[in-house]
C-alpha cells in the first residue's frame, strides 16, 4: 500500500515573515496528522527558517531545485550538502517552470537527481505535456520522453526513494484541472513505464502524485484514483485552511 503524499510547492512566494507565518499556521492544524507524507517547499532563503520550526514534526522540508555539484564556482546555485545541512529531505526536481523559463532539459534534471540521491535527498521529479502537446495528441510520447529521460541511469534501490510528480503544464495555475480520468490514464501509463525500467514491484511501490490546479474541491476524487498516490500543489498550498484541507482530503 503506497503512502499519499502532498507536497506544498511554495514556488516564488512569501517573505521569510510570511513563510514562518504559514509554518506555525500548518503545525498548528497538522500536528500529529500521519495518515499521509507531509512537505512544504519553500525558496531556499526560507529553508533554515522554516526547518527551525519543522525540527521533529511530521510536516517535512523540501527545497524546489538544487545543483549537480556540490560546491564551486556556480554563481546563484545551491548544492544537495548545502540543503542536507538547512534540515531538507525532498527535493522537486525538473519543474515544468524550470523546463519552461530556465532551460531544464531531461539531462540536466538526470543530474540534478543524481546528485540529490547521491546525498540522501528525496527527489520529486516533474513530469508533464503542455497545452499544445495534448492538442496534438502527443501526450504519452511526451511523458514518455520525460519519464525515460529523467530516470536514465537509475537503479530499483535508488526508485525507492523517488517520488514522480505528474503535472500536466496547462493545469498549472490555470484553475483547469485534468479530470480525475484523465489524470488517472497518464499516472498508469507512467507506473507502466516504471514496470518496463525498473520491474513490476518497483513500480507498484513508487508513489506518483498529480499535480495542477489541486484544491481542496478536487482532492479527495483525484486522490481515490487507483494509481494517483497524492497531490503536488502550488496556488493552494499557500494558504493554511487550503493546504490543510488537501492534506486531510486525500484518500
Ligand atoms: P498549481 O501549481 O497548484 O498552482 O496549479 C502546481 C505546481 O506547479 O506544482
Amino acid at each position: 500500500m503506497r503512502k499519499k503524499i502532498i507536497a506544498g510547492n511554495w514556488k516564488m512566494f512569501k517573505t521569510v515573515q510570511e513563510a514562518t507565518q504559514l509554518v506555525v499556521g500548518l503545525k498548528r492544524e497538522l500536528t500529529d496528522y500521519v495518515a499521509v507524507d507531509i512537505v512544504v517547499c519553500p525558496t531556499f532563503v526560507n529553508l533554515e527558517s522554516v526547518s527551525d520550526l519543522l525540527v521533529g514534526h511530521n510536516i517535512k522540508l523540501g527545497a524546489q531545485n538544487l545543483f549537480w555539484e556540490d560546491e564551486g564556482a556556480f554563481t546563484g546555485e545551491v548544492s544537495g550538502p548545502m540543503l542536507k545541512a538547512v534540515g531538507v529531505e525532498y527535493v522537486i526536481i525538473g519543474h515544468s517552470e524550470r523546463r519552461q523559463f530556465f532551460h531544464e532539459t531531461n539531462e540536466t534534471v538526470n543530474k540534478r537527481l543524481k546528485a540529490a540521491l547521491k546525498h540522501g535527498l528525496k527527489p520529486i521529479v516533474c513530469v508533464g505535456e503542455n497545452l499544445s502537446e495534448r492538442e496534438s495528441g502527443r501526450t504519452f510520447d511526451v511523458v514518455k520522453n520525460h519519464v525515460t529521460g529523467s530516470l536514465a541511469g537509475l537503479t530499483k534501490e535508488d526508485m525507492a526513494e523517488v517520488v514522480l510528480a505528474y503535472e500536466p503544464v496547462w493545469a498549472i495555475g490555470t484553475g483547469k484541472t485534468a479530470s480525475s480520468a484523465q489524470a488517472q490514464e497518464v499516472h498508469r501509463f507512467i507506473r507502466g513505464l516504471l514496470a518496463g525500467m525498473f520491474g513490476q514491484d518497483t513500480a507498484d511501490a513508487v508513489r506518483i502524485q498529480y499535480g495542477g490546479s489541486v484544491k481542496p474541491e478536487n482532492t479527495a476524487e483525484l486522490t481515490s484514483q487507483p494509481d494517483i498516490d497524492g497531490a503536488l500543489v502550488g496556488g493552494a498550498s499557500l494558504k493554511v485552511d487550503s493546504f490543510t484541507a488537501i492534506v486531510k482530503n486525500a484518500r
